[in-house]
């Protein structure tokens, strides 16, 4: 199967989204959206992009970012997501010909021998739960994934590799390894996430899964292309 991937959108009520997709149609079978769908989480850009969407004929399997959580309708924009026919993989698995797909947005919390503990105040335990619950999530949704082939979709990066190019200061607020050991785990082939607009377009989990930063700006600056097309 070839799987077209992109993240990052920010579709606002007077963007068009159209140009970004140029051939993908011609070009892969599946298409992921990988979060930031919208720029500041209103119904009302997500049916501007929604509009342009449906003009696609391929399967489309979507997560929310964080920016479509600004104005507390998350709830809203996937249900309008499910209703154009977009499958929405918050902490759903999807089987596609033979090939299994699962995902949920993630979130911060650091890397490796950085990772931000949860100790001391009560406050930064429940900001690193909420990353732990996030983990949890996957990896109780990439158990239930019995195909050969698995494809997961973040939002937040699960690697620092792919966030090289951002200020350092900032890599515990884009991502965390708890994402990468929750998928090493259980395994799955290849891990997609958006996010780290500045970041690289390519790591590797300790477990050495494949991960794809498909922000598109930063698929746009590596390979001239706002979105990645890859096989599985
Ligand atoms: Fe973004
Ligand atoms: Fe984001």
């Amino acid at each position: 199967m070839r799987i077209a991937a992109i993240a990052d959108f920010h579709c606002r009520v007077n963007s068009t989204i159209a140009p970004l997709l140029d051939g993908v149609q011609d070009q892969a079978d599946l298409l992921l959206l990988a979060g930031d769908l919208t720029d500041t989480g209103l119904p009302a850009e997500m049916a501007v992009l929604l509009n342009e969407l449906k003009q696609l004929s391929l399967p489309i399997l979507a997560i929310l970012g964080n920016h479509d959580h600004e104005n507390d309708h998350s709830d809203e924009l996937c249900t309008m997501l499910a209703d154009t026919g977009i499958m929405v993989l918050e902490g759903n698995v999807v089987e596609v010909q033979g090939i299994g797909f699962l995902g949920a947005k993630g979130f911060c919390g650091g890397f490796d021998d950085k990772l931000v503990q949860p100790f001391g105040e009560r406050a930064i335990k429940d900001f690193i739960r909420i990353g732990i619950d996030e983990s949890v999530r996957l990896e109780n949704s990439v158990a239930k994934l019995q195909t050969p082939k698995k494809v997961a979709v973040l939002h937040y990066s699960p690697v620092k590799q792919t966030l090289e190019g951002e200020s350092p200061e900032l890599f515990p607020f884009l991502g965390s390894s708890r994402l990468a050991s929750a998928l090493d785990r259980h395994g799955v082939d290849v891990i997609v996430h958006g996010h780290a607009h500045h970041g690289s377009p390519e790591g590797r989990t300790a477990g050495g899964i494949p991960v794809y930063n498909v922000c598109r700006f930063v698929q746009q600056r590596c390979c001239n292309r706002p979105y990645l097309v890859f096989q599985v």
